[in-house]
């Protein structure tokens, strides 16, 4: 199993590096030099560039990045709506469209959404719909690449431990998991089998559904 993860030296990314590491072959993908393999996913030149070269030798390619805005609706405007747009949704769209056109049959994509799609915060109007629609696009794209046994899947990971001092606030009363634990569900996407699905990590003890 040969598997690029794109953001794979963050926070979320580094530990599905080092779970997916103990028994297949990873390598690490981000905008920086210093990465196994360089793109860049707000451009499609550089996506279509990374899978000329990467994409027929890849079983499956995790995405672990994507900027959203997050900021109280009288503060945000269109431009800040068109980070997460143009970053963490058309990013990872142009990711499966032109990376499906190289992988090859059997293979697979894990996108990364967040749990604000199903449980929202304040100040996340902007940076919800961008989770939501992500899940939204891996659904309906799984019907054809199904066709090919391409499967796509998204994982909407909970505020994560590492990260819970800079987005606390935000999240109160979400109790947060470590990376290293988020990280264990990847290999449902990328081993189960599954595809059109999102794999909701609603957080820790306190972990709830909110039916509406
Ligand atoms: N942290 C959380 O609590 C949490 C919870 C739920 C969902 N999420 C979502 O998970 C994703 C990652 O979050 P994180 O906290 O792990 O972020 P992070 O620590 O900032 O890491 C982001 C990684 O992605 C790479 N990257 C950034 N922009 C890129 C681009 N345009 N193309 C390719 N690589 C890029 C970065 O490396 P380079 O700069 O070298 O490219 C870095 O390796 C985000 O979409 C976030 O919304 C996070």
């Amino acid at each position: 199993m040969r598997i690029a993860v794109v953001g794979g030296t963050g926070t979320i990314g580094s530990a599905i590096v080092k779970e997916l590491a103990s028994d297949a072959e990873v390598l690490v993908a981000g905008r920086s030099a210093a990465r196994d393999l360089h793109i860049d996913i707000t451009s499609e030149e550089s996506i279509e560039s990374f899978f000329k070269a990467h994409g027929s030798s890849l079983d499956h390619v995790v995405v672990a990045c994507g900027d959203v805005s997050f900021a109280p609706l009288d503060k945000l405007n269109s431009d800040l709506f068109r980070v997460g747009f143009n970053s963490k949704f058309l990013g990872q769209v142009n990711v499966v469209r032109i990376g499906s056109k190289y992988m090859r049959n059997g293979t697979g994509f894990t996108l990364m959404s967040g749990i604000l799609s199903l449980h929202t915060v304040k100040a996340s109007s902007a940076a919800a719909p961008i989770n939501a629609a992500i899940e939204s696009f891996a659904k309906a794209s799984s019907l054809e690449l199904l066709e090919r046994g391409i499967r796509v899947n998204v994982i909407a990971p909970c505020l994560v431990s590492e990260s819970a001092a800079a987005y606390g606030p935000f999240f109160q009363g979400f109790i947060p998991l470590p990376a290293a634990t988020i990280a264990k569900t990847y290999r449902r996407s990328v081993y189960g089998g599954i595809t059109g699905e999102t794999l909701y990590i609603l957080g820790g003890e306190g972990q709830y559904v909110l039916k509406h």
